[in-house]
């Protein structure tokens, strides 16, 4: 799978995390990618306490919540080929630390946590049209891997056009875009939420899940997600 999102901030990793936690929980090997991470700043080894800054995150920057999730044994490099310190699209934080992201870099990377592995469960950065380097959009690497995509949106008041542009901007490129979840789906959800999903479902032509609101620090009580539905005959 590749996680893509409608967004920064908008539930990749968690949804991430939730596919690769159901995958290694039915005895699978999983390994986890995430092309480039940025805002590594906002985690200091020996800082103040990034729980103080991160109220309501999972306290961890998205490799290591992924690794947990997956029950991997990656290193932080092989998860992540680039990481960088400040919280800014990929392209930039490389070009300020005085280098480039590289493509092909990017899909050796891939291909060789992949390898060994019986699923690969990769998060993209910010939205599918994030520059990942000049004229290398988080999109093309998407395409270029060749997986299921997944769309990590938000269920409130604005996603529906979020959702639909980012569905746009995959079938676009020929994407195979497996379903969209709407996360943090509330215990109640309101009629604004409830219709955001019929909606979504029904203009994108699209399977539409949800995912309930999760304790980012026990993955062990996390509730596996349900199969797919069995292919029509
Ligand atoms: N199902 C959920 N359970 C609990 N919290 C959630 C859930 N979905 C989203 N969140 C909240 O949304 C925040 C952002 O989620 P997440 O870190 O997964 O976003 P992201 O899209 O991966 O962000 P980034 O662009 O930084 O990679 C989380 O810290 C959490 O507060
Ligand atoms: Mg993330």
């Amino acid at each position: 799978m590749f996680v893509t999102g409608t967004g920064t901030e908008v539930g990749k990793t968690v949804v991430a995390a939730a596919i690769a936690r159901t995958l290694a929980r039915e005895g699978k090997r999983v390994a986890v990618f995430k092309p480039a991470i940025t805002g590594l700043d906002d985690y200091p080894a020996d800082g103040p306490n990034p729980v103080d800054m991160h109220p309501h995150s999972a306290h961890r920057p998205d490799h290591v919540v992924l690794r947990e999730a997956a029950g991997s044994s990656q290193g932080d490099e092989e998860i992540a080929p680039y990481r960088y310190g400040p919280a800014m699209s990929p392209h930039l934080a490389a070009q300020l630390a005085g280098g480039r992201i590289d493509p092909e870099r990017l899909l050796a990377a891939a291909s060789a946590a992949a390898d060994g592995a019986d699923a690969l469960v990769a998060e993209g950065v910010g939205g599918l049209l994030v520059p990942l380097a000049p004229g290398y959009l988080v999109r093309d690497l998407a395409v270029a891997l060749g997986l299921p995509l997944v769309v990590a949106a938000s269920p409130g008041l604005g996603t529906i056009n979020h959702t639909l542009l980012t569905i746009e901007a995959a079938r676009s490129a020929g994407l195979d875009l497996a379903a969209v979840v709407l996360t943090p789906w509330p215990a109640a959800p309101t009629e604004i939420e409830r219709s955001n999903r019929e909606t979504i479902a029904a203009l994108g032509e699209v399977r539409v899940e949800t995912l309930p609101e999760l304790d980012l620090r026990r993955p062990g009580s996390w509730p596996a997600l349900r199969p797919p539905p069995p292919p029509p005959r």
